[in-house]
């Protein structure tokens, strides 16, 4: 068991070196708490913080709000932040609990998108409940602190109940995520400036905890846009699988149509494959779009990142009307 010392260390760092102003700690608003926690499990806090996070709320003040708007609207807030389903399970779970976040853990995370981790980080930012978390930066810390070479979850999960300050839950789950951003970094790791230093038993080899697992590399997926154009105005599809489900973008092909003129390359970086992309354009070709939309329209909808690098290409300008 551990005495307090290790636990009192994290406290005093956070209270000088946490980062305290970050909005979402500035609040007890469980929805604002919940919102920045979506928003932050797959991207940096830079980004969500510079370019999110106020927009989001300020378009959606309440959770109430989220759930009386159509998913259209919610997706088009997070249009650029990638992993359209977290949206999505936002959207669900707004309608799902009429605008208000239950406060039990358990109760949370059996809604959609909230997984153990992210419920207890709502009761625990929000409520100050005795409840630790463990997403990947805290994951990291705790298999260097007790030289754990696997992530087991269950392991992890009872190790981060041993560590947790059951007396400053709020002060050391926030310290431990800020130890894991700034401090026990995945390469260089600086330890001289660590609470957790003085009894981490990783610290002498803290790239073996974990050992690395080998990554496999990301295939390449090459296909073809269709820039579908008619009567200056640009056709468009409504997509339905589930990476990208419910935003718009070009159709996409496997095979090149004849006659097809390029008008360009784009590539995007998903999380399980990189596209490379070849938009074209192509006379008298019938296909089935779900709309043809001007400029004004097309600034409206939600697209991803993947069909917006295509509409800025140099060849695509003055291409569609401005207005109908
Ligand atoms: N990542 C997830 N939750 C966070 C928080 N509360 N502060 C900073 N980064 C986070």
């Amino acid at each position: 068991m551990f005495g307090l010392n290790v636990k009192q260390a994290i406290y005093a760092w956070y209270q000088k070196n946490g980062r305290h102003d970050l909005p979402w700690r500035q609040t007890e608003e469980a929805y604002h708490i919940y919102l920045s926690e979506i928003m932050l499990q797959q991207t940096q806090v830079k980004t969500v913080l510079e370019r999110f996070y106020f927009p989001f709320l300020e378009r959606f003040p309440t959770l109430k709000s989220v759930a009386e708007a159509p998913l259209d609207a919610v997706l088009k807030m997070w249009e650029g932040l990638g992993y359209y389903t977290r949206a999505k399970n936002l959207h669900h779970t707004a309608i799902t609990c009429n605008g208000i976040l239950p406060r039990h853990p358990e109760e949370l995370g059996g809604l959609k998108g909230i997984g153990k981790s992210t419920a207890h980080a709502i009761c625990t930012f929000a409520h100050h409940e005795a409840l630790p978390i463990l997403d990947a930066n805290v994951k990291r810390v705790l298999c260097r602190y007790f030289a754990l070479s696997v992530k087991d979850e269950k392991v992890l999960w009872e190790k981060a109940w041993e560590l947790l300050h059951v007396k400053h839950p709020y002060e050391h789950n926030q310290a431990m995520m800020d130890i894991g951003a700034m401090i026990c970094t995945p390469k260089n790791p600086n330890c001289l400036e660590c609470p957790l230093s003085f009894t981490c038993k990783g610290k002498e080899a803290p790239e073996n905890y974990p050992l690395p697992v080998k990554k496999v590399k990301v295939p390449t997926k090459q296909r073809v846009a269709l820039v579908i154009l008619k009567e200056g105005k640009l056709g468009l599809i409504q997509r339905k699988e589930r990476l990208l489900h419910g935003l718009w973008g070009f159709m996409q092909v496997d095979v090149r149509p004849g006659n097809a003129e390029s008008l360009g390359k784009v590539t995007h970086t998903y999380s399980h494959f990189k596209l490379e992309l070849e938009a074209v354009i192509c006379k008298d070709l019938h296909v089935n779009v779900d709309g043809y939309f001007t400029d004004d329209q097309i600034a409206k909808l939600a697209l991803s990142t993947v069909d917006k690098k295509i509409l800025r290409l140099p060849a695509m300008m003055g291409n569609i009307s401005p207005t109908s």
